[in-house]
């Protein structure tokens, strides 16, 4: 048995295995292109944030699937049975949660602008928490509550001023951020002075998430740092003690082979070791943590399938495989360029020596799954597989060219279940009057 890039994929005897199941038998089931996701893999990583929150930051930390990432209603109830929280960011992901069931008092509602129906909505759905983005947005949960006769609990998203990429602390790094309220500009103890004066809105503590796909611990320390500052400042400023402290999400996670291993743990345990050594040293109280992960939760537990439609060789210049998918379930690299592991579904074990392109089926030239990658020579009806797709994949496809959006199987103990299914062509035209 050989392992690919996670332990998940692995390829016995010729086959490719995704959580212990031989990938071409689900695929006779399911069709492609498809998504598929390891339950087992999403409910490890859960637990492995929970595990560790409890022991480094205390009773009472959890982590908040940032289901941005990935939302459909069978993984807020897997979310939901491990007993953890959610974010979300618009109404729909709110609706979504609150149809699967999900406690919504565990819910964080996220976004730089939420209009009045969302808060009502949102309020409506029982939400335990406002990530509060400005002022405006304080002014109508206030004026929603009031009419509601509620106190709702708020937090208040801070911008705290961290390049995550450089982790160099810079006063005004934030300051052009869309999201939240700096420090620099005097906008975030504003907005706790503001927060205070309300009646209807009860406010709990401080938000910040300073980015995705960070593979060092410093600039989660620099946070911690600048945001325990902040909850002394505004101790001493108006007397305010801050209960809760939600450090975002951000952990990153293996696309390739030559991306960092990191340890959630370890990561969870030197954010926790600082805490405690900023709470000591300013004299204020511990609060209870809240991470919000969402990619290093669910993207190692996806995997993509596509058919192989045409090979077109481009003499000296390139080889194109085309696929049944494309920038419709995965934009990635089209926006980011994003790296992929991409590897053959049917000959999973037979030498890599075919240079190629996987473009999508889009009439889009930047329609493009991933350059340069080695695969066996692959052909007509032969199938590949995008590893690592779990994240940011699902939650971002679209209908462009009308072409439908696909499924999503969850494997759970070796058993495959239809989580998401196949949009249809009727479905494309639900809406068309
Ligand atoms: N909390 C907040 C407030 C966020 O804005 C995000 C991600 C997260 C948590 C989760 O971060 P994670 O643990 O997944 O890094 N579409 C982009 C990623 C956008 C992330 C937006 N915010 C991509 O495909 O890479």
């Amino acid at each position: 048995m050989k392992t690919i890039l996670h332990d998940n994929v692995t390829t016995r005897e010729g086959e490719l295995y995704f959580s212990n199941v031989k990938v071409t038998d689900i695929i006779k089931d399911y069709g492609t292109p498809i998504f598929l996701l390891d339950e087992n893999k999403i409910r490890e990583h859960i637990n492995e944030y929970k595990s560790a929150m409890k022991e480094y930051f205390g009773e009472g930390s959890m982590p908040l699937y940032a289901s941005k990432a990935c939302s459909f209603k069978e993984l807020y109830r897997v979310v939901k049975s491990e007993g953890v929280g959610t974010d979300i960011v618009s109404p729909g992901e709110l609706y979504t949660a609150v149809a699967a069931g999900f406690d919504m008092s565990k819910a964080f509602f996220h976004g730089n602008n939420k209009t009045d129906r969302d808060i009502e909505f949102a309020m409506d759905s029982g939400l335990g928490y406002f990530v509060v983005d400005g002022l405006e947005e304080l002014d109508a949960i206030e004026k929603i509550a009031l009419r509601k006769g509620i106190k709702q609990k708020i937090l208040l998203r801070i911008t705290p001023g961290i390049d995550p990429h450089t982790h160099k602390k810079i006063s005004t790094g934030g300051v052009d951020s869309k999201f939240g309220s700096a420090i620099a500009t005097g906008l975030a103890e504003k907005m706790v002075k503001e927060s205070l004066k309300r009646y209807a809105v009860v406010l709990k503590g401080f938000h910040c998430h300073i980015g995705s796909q960070i593979f060092e611990v410093d600039p989660f320390i620099d946070a911690v740092e600048i945001m325990t500052e902040f909850i002394a400042d505004m101790k001493s400023k108006f007397d305010f003690v801050a209960d809760v402290l939600n450090l975002g999400g951000g952990f990153g996670v293996r696309y390739k082979e030559c991306d960092p291993i990191i340890s959630y743990t370890e990561n969870i345990k030197a954010i926790g070791a600082k805490l405690d050594e900023q709470c000591k040293a300013l004299n204020i109280k511990k609060p209870v943590i809240y991470l919000e992960p969402g990619r290093s939760l669910v993207a190692d537990a996806g995997m993509t399938v596509y058919e192989v439609g045409s090979v077109k060789s481009i003499e000296g210049i390139k080889n194109y495989v085309s696929i049944d998918g494309g920038m419709t379930d995965n934009p990635r690299y089209t926006l980011y360029q994003s790296p992929y592991t991409v590897i053959s579904v049917n000959k999973p074990e037979a030498a890599c020596d075919f240079k190629c392109t996987i473009a999508g089926r889009c009439c889009e030239s930047g329609d493009i799954i991933q350059e340069d990658v080695m695969l066996p020579k692959v052909e007509r009806g032969d199938l590949i597989a995008v590893l690592v797709t779990g994240a940011y994949n699902y939650s971002m496809s679209s209908n462009y060219n009308r072409i439908p959006r696909a499924p999503v199987v969850m494997v759970y103990n070796g058993t495959p279940r239809l989580a998401v299914r196949r949009e249809s062509y009727e479905d494309l035209i639900l809406n068309d009057m």
